[in-house]
């Protein structure tokens, strides 16, 4: 009782320090970009103490964005309040949304999948699980991995599913979770009030923190490099003035929009506008993201982002599949194996 009385208090004392400390940042920082700063930063104050200044400022908004990543992660229940007080109401949330399937892997996929999302500011993961019920452990996991989230599940039917003998590109993966994550924020989201972008992040990626500030102001559909895609060192859009021309791959460039799943974010306003963009697992092979993109945007109309699409910020990385081949062989001599209570 005592420990979870001081433990309340410790939870108290930082969430109002943490406000405190977010005030006055602000307040530094808005008044620092206003002309009349001089009210904060008088005539005299000489260059270089300015930028050490701002240097103080930078060290503090780190110290600060550590600070809430603790708090989430010591208290995952308590995140709602957390944002409340970190919350900048103008800044767009951005609403990832993740299919999932059960594999060896996959705790560790997703651990390490949320180790990023952390460092990110105004994120909504909304995980979708390839299942017929949530799982025991998706859900444990979730609720102890301190972002804010929404999980939900749909299985594939079996006919839309790779064999194990198939190659893994035979037929489209994660559609049906995809859309169901869309029919959420449809459901939940209004068209005049919505504010964020949709980016579909799977599982097995890596992901530079900056690629999410590279899409959080996505005006309709952004568009980016992806490295180690389409058998390449990357696959990206080709940029000619500022505009997306056409497409460096080496599979089908003639697709109208030739990227993959991680290449792109789209304002969430345009999709609550037309319902009618889903993803369609009867599409033929690589065609999924240009499916849906040609549902609602011209190659005119995209953003390219990342220095004009010269960085690779995402990288489409494969997990190897886990091998297990010693279990057997413990069973075969007649031993137990590994401790199946024990969740890996
Ligand atoms: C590539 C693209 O990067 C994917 O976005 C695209 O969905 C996929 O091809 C496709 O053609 O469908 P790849 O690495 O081959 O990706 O696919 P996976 O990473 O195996 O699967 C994509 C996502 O779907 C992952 O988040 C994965 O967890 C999920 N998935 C996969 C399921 O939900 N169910 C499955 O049975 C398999
Ligand atoms: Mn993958």
């Amino acid at each position: 009782m005592f420990v979870q009385r001081s433990k309340l208090l410790f939870l108290y004392i930082s969430v109002i320090c943490l406000g405190i400390f977010v005030t006055i940042l602000t307040y530094a920082s808005i008044a620092g970009d206003k002309p009349d700063c001089q009210s904060v930063f008088p005539h005299d104050v000489p260059l270089q103490d300015l930028d050490s200044r701002q240097q103080e400022l930078d060290r503090k908004l780190s110290q600060l964005r550590d600070l809430e990543v603790t708090l989430r992660r010591s208290y995952p229940q308590k995140v709602a309040a957390i944002e409340q007080i970190v919350d900048d109401r103008h800044v767009p949330t951005i609403y990832v949304i993740t299919p999932t399937y059960a594999r060896t892997v996959q705790k560790a996929e997703l651990t390490r999948l949320s180790y990023t999302f952390l460092h990110v500011p105004k994120l909504h993961w909304i995980l979708v699980e390839d299942s017929p019920t949530k799982t025991a452990l998706v859900s444990q996991f979730l609720s102890r991995c301190g972002l804010t989230y929404t999980h939900l599940n749909v299985a594939t039917p079996p006919v839309f599913k790779t064999k194990s003998a198939d190659p893994h590109w035979l037929k489209p993966r994660g559609v049906l979770q995809r859309n169901l994550g869309l029919e959420w924020l449809r459901e939940h989201l209004h068209a005049d009030t919505a504010n964020g972008v949709v980016y579909f992040a799977d599982d097995d990626n890596t992901y530079d923190i900056q690629l999410f500030e590279e899409m959080r102001y996505t005006k309709r559909v952004s568009v980016w490099p992806v490295g180690l895609s389409g058998y390449l060192r990357y696959e990206s859009p080709v940029v000619t003035n500022g505009h997306v021309t056409s497409w460096f791959t080496y599979f089908r460039p003639d697709r109208a929009f030739a990227t993959d799943m991680a290449g792109f974010s789209i304002n969430v306003r345009l999709l609550l506008d037309r319902p009618e963009a889903v993803f369609k697992n009867t599409v033929r092979r690589g065609h999924l993201e240009t499916n849906l993109l040609s549902a609602i945007t011209t190659m005119g109309e995209l953003e390219p982002k990342a220095h004009n699409c010269t960085k690779v910020l995402v990288w489409h990385t494969r997990t190897e599949k886990a091998d297990l081949r010693n279990e057997d062989k413990f069973k075969k001599r007649g031993f137990p194996g590994s401790n199946p209570d024990i969740e890996v």
